[in-house]
């Protein structure tokens, strides 16, 4: 993900001091009636938050959409002046444009590239209607935002239609004013009666107007994921394939970002499904809708984007009861085990994970396939049962000893967790030898194996009910609760485009019928670390493996980055054994947990019997503190030369205590700030900030 702001501090001082000024009078001033911060006048059109407007207008001449402001509140439009045309770039090239097509002289990147059957790709999209819609249509096959109470959200519809190639394009917006944020999607019908191909369908474009824009980019890698990479947008195109810009898409799958300042100076940001995988064809009657996209604005930065991302993820898109309750501190087997165990070296260490005071024990990789076992990383991989020399009466036995454990001192019994890789088969195992079409495969090019895996279509019905029934009958007949869903390769060979969409609509239906026939799972998203962490997962799995990186000075910037778009209770952070795996870096006990503590789910992964002495006595203690603060946001303080940490987001006339002693103003805390001595490196605090 990445945020738009002002480069330019004159500008951010101006837009501030602008918005102050106009922040009571909201709604009112626009004199036509408004549901819930849709305002409607004629073909104008205003979708207003508490402290943002997004407005735009039919341009009565071409029937184009034309944006007018996409900032602070504002309560009426100052037209702009009619642009002069001069040169190649028609008038249509010189507008802020809603929904720019292709092929009539806007030569900027277009949202919008169809085929017609007889080869053209020019579009003329014209307005034809609206509709204003009370609260929020969920879109079907895809994750969406949605309103909670009445005035939660309100969306007005816009439909666009091409009347030489009979194609329909209605642009959805729905505004939530509470949250300051938009979202947009697109839904494209072929009214027609030839075959179209969707080549190109962005969910979201806004041409903002000429200025110093820096773009804040989330980049990254295997065990660097998150890193914040920030740039000036100049002249000509900025593509990112990695997190959006300004904007989130919600969306899991292959997508582009487009951001390009263009002759006229304008910034245009786009985001939607990525042109080089789309290809869609509709035939008559037939419609395509893209994924939603949110955008949000605030006047305080990065940090006011990032908590109203928080804000709107954990109330309007995260649909888990977990979300918002505090998540059992586990304990992983992978890095303390690997593949080397059996059921009693597992129930040894699910009882020393008990004694410790952890509240879940989740056992990794290793317990399946018989014909191919999986005691090895090459086999076994789509054969989901138990395997019968480590487990010979199945899971049922050890999961009930384990759920029959004591967590230590308390009367909680131990949850018990387990492992898959849904998505993946190996070609050493059962499936793939009964089912080897079922594999992603572009005719006979070679089948590229990562990790000796291949990734099954998940387009196909008969692969999405296979993953249904297997995982469902793990889950039916034992108590498992939480469920660590891995997916370590990328897609390589696809029989046509169009497969990467229907793969992620296929892997959406998945993701539905099992969150929805197992609620009280806790279902944790994981793609070779941090590959898969997007809102499109947030919808259905409240928390996400954040990096395989579990060193901790790598994960303070990996956890920032990712705490820019993502709320810290959907990080999963972990202590793990030092020399670290991934860096070889050492680093004491206590600043591995507060680093991990940052994130919402904690814990260990581990073989607490190979801790020192010393280490083990403060397990009990750390998991004492993560669950005291379980959900709150902690900023733990960490070496730096600047002494006093300035806190955000709080509310600067309330009055907080600091760790239960000092009591000061949200303004102090956050104009002047708290300080503290550090010893040495890796010392860290953990402060509790508690509003009073
Ligand atoms: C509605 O639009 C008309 C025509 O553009 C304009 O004259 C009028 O002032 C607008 N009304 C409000 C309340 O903004
Ligand atoms: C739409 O196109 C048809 C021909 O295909 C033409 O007769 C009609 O006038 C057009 N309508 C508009 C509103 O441009
Ligand atoms: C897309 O448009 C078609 C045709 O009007 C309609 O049937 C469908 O419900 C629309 N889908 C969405 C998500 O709006
Ligand atoms: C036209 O679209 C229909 C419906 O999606 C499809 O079955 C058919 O194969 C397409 N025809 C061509 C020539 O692509
Ligand atoms: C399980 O493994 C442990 C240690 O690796 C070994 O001592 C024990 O005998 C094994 N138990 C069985 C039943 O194989
Ligand atoms: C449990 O209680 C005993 C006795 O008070 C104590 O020694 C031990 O540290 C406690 N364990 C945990 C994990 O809190
Ligand atoms: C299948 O297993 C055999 C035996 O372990 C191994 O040699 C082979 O490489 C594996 N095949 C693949 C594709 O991983
Ligand atoms: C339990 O497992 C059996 C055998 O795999 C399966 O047929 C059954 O559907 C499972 N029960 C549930 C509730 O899923
Ligand atoms: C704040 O309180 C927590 C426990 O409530 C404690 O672990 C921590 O050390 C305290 N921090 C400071 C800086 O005293």
């Amino acid at each position: 993900m990445t945020s738009w702001l002002p480069a330019n501090k004159g500008l951010v001082s101006g837009l501030v001091a602008l918005s102050s000024l106009l922040v009571t009078p909201t709604v009112a001033q626009d004199a036509s009636p408004s549901t819930g911060g849709v305002v409607v006048n004629g073909t104008s059109f205003a979708l207003n938050g508490d402290h943002v407007s997004y407005r735009f207008h039919v341009d009565e001449e071409t029937g184009d959409l034309v944006n007018d402001h996409f900032g602070g509140l504002v309560t009426e439009t100052v037209p702009m002046l009619a642009p002069q045309t001069q040169g190649w770039v028609e008038q249509i090239g010189r507008v802020k444009r809603e929904f720019p097509d292709l092929g009539r002289g806007d030569f900027r990147v277009p949202a919008v590239r169809i085929q017609q059957a007889a080869g053209y790709t020019v579009s003329d999209f014209r307005y034809r209607a609206h509709d204003v819609v009370k609260g929020k249509p969920a879109l079907p096959g895809l994750p969406s935002t949605f309103g909670r109470e009445e005035g939660d959200v309100a969306t007005l519809v816009v439909h666009m239609y091409d009347n030489y190639s009979s194609v329909a394009a209605d642009l959805t917006y729905s505004v939530f004013p509470k949250l300051d944020a938009i979202v947009r999607s697109v839904n494209i019908t072929n009214e027609g009666t030839g075959n179209i191909t969707v080549e190109r369908l962005a969910s979201f474009s806004v041409d903002l107007p000429y200025g110093d824009f820096d773009m804040i980019e989330l980049k990254g890698d295997w065990a660097r994921e998150g890193m914040k990479v920030r740039r000036k947008v100049d002249y000509g195109t900025q593509g990112v394939s990695g997190r959006g810009m300004g904007f989130l898409l919600i969306y899991t799958g292959s997508f582009a970002v487009d951001v390009e300042k263009g002759s006229q100076g304008f910034i245009r940001a786009m985001l939607g499904l990525n042109p080089y995988h789309l290809s869609w064809n509709l035939g008559p009657g037939e419609s395509l809708t893209s994924p939603e996209c949110v955008a949000t604005y605030s006047e305080n930065g990065i940090g006011g984007v990032s908590r109203l991302f928080h804000r709107l993820f954990r109330n309007h898109l995260m649909k888990s009861k977990f979300a918002v309750e505090p998540r059992p501190v586990l304990l992983n087997s992978w890095e303390g085990l690997f593949f080397d165990y059996n059921e009693s070296r597992i129930y040894n260490l699910a009882q020393e994970s008990a004694e410790l005071g952890v509240k879940l024990f989740v056992l990794d990789d290793g317990w399946f396939g018989n014909e191919y076992p999986r005691v090895i990383d090459n086999a076994g991989l789509g054969d989901w049962q138990a395997n019968k020399d480590r487990f010979p009466n199945g899971l049922g036995p050890l999961v009930d000893q384990v759920t029959a454990l004591n967590s230590a001192n308390s009367s909680d019994k131990l949850q018990f967790g387990l492992w898959f890789e849904p998505e993946m088969v190996n070609p050493n195992s059962t499936l793939y030898h009964e089912h080897s079409d079922w594999a992603l495969h572009a005719g006979d090019y070679p089948r590229t194996l990562t990790r000796s895996e291949l990734v099954l279509n998940v387009a196909l019905p008969e692969v999405q009910d296979f993953i249904i029934e297997s995982l469902s009958a793990i889950l039916g007949n034992t108590s498992v609760t939480y469920v660590k869903w891995d997916n370590n390769r990328a897609i390589h060979e696809m029989p046509s485009d169009g497969v990467a969409h229907a793969y992620m609509l296929g892997l959406y239906r998945v993701f539905d019928v099992l969150t929805t026939r197992f609620p009280d799972v806790i279902w944790e998203g994981c793609a070779s670390g941090g590959g898969r962490f997007d809102p499109g997962i947030l919808q259905y799995f409240p928390q996400v493996w954040t990096s395989d990186d579990t060193d901790a000075l790598q994960r303070l910037y990996t956890q920032f980055g990712t705490s820019l778009a993502y709320p810290p209770s959907a990080m999963g952070a972990h202590v793990s054994v030092v020399p670290n795996q991934q860096t070889g870096r050492t680093i004491p006990l206590q600043f591995r947990a507060h680093v991990a503590l940052m994130g919402g789910s904690f814990g260990f992964e581990l073989d607490p019997t190979e801790l020192s002495d010393a280490d083990r006595r403060q397990i009990p203690g750390l998991i004492a503190l993560a669950e005291e603060i379980a959900l709150v946001i902690v900023r733990s303080t960490y070496n730096q030369p600047t002494p006093y940490l300035r806190l955000q987001g709080l509310d600067p006339a309330a009055r907080y205590t600091v760790n239960g002693t000092d009591t000061y103003s949200g303004a102090t805390l956050m104009r002047m700030g708290l300080q503290y001595r550090f010893k040495g490196e890796y010392d860290s605090k953990v402060v509790l900030i508690e509003k009073v």
